[in-house]
């Protein structure tokens, strides 16, 4: 393995293939370039060239920062990959503040994957000082 860790968009083509590859949602070609072009940090991780994970936070540029989109491919995963590309994001995130600052950072946890974003300080909700997050699918 030759693993990079480049902050920089897979092509459109990658990102739909990482996500095919996790069962996330099919996508449009314009949403998922869209998504891929509007996003305001991405760090896509590289075997050789070839993409095998990704994460990607979409911001306001300040205060709200939403963490979305944390795949590693199969055959890739529980080597330390999603650690790792949790681990930069949140120092990327951490560079943008200035001493005494406070920022917020929200993602929606696939079922199951709690313990992977509790060993970064995320909290489940709802809790005793939070409501639960709440979603849903718009289709048109
Ligand atoms: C969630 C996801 C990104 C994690 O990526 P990953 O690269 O497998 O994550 P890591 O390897 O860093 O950690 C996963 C587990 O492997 C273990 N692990 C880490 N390095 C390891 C190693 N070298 N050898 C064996 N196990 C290892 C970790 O202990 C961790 O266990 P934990 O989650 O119980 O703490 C990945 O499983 C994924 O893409 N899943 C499908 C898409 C998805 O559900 N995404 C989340 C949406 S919210």
């Amino acid at each position: 393995m030759a693993l990079e860790y480049i902050d920089e968009a897979p092509t459109l083509e990658e990102y739909k293939e990482m996500r095919r590859q996790v069962n996330f949602m099919l996508l449009s070609d314009r949403i998922a370039a869209n998504a891929l072009n509007n996003a305001f940090h991405i760090t896509c991780v590289r075997d050789n060239g070839r993409a095998v994970g990704m994460i990607r936070v979409l911001s306001d540029g300040s205060y709200a920062n939403f963490i979305t989109d944390v795949m590693v491919i199969p055959e890739y995963q529980h080597r330390g990959i999603g650690t790792e590309m949790l681990r930069r994001t949140m120092d990327f995130m951490r560079s943008t503040l200035e001493e005494g600052e406070t920022i917020v950072l929200y993602l929606m946890s696939a079922s199951g994957k709690e313990p992977f974003y509790k060993k970064f300080g995320f909290r489940e909700r709802p809790n005793e000082v939070w409501g639960a997050g709440m979603s849903q699918w718009l289709t048109k």
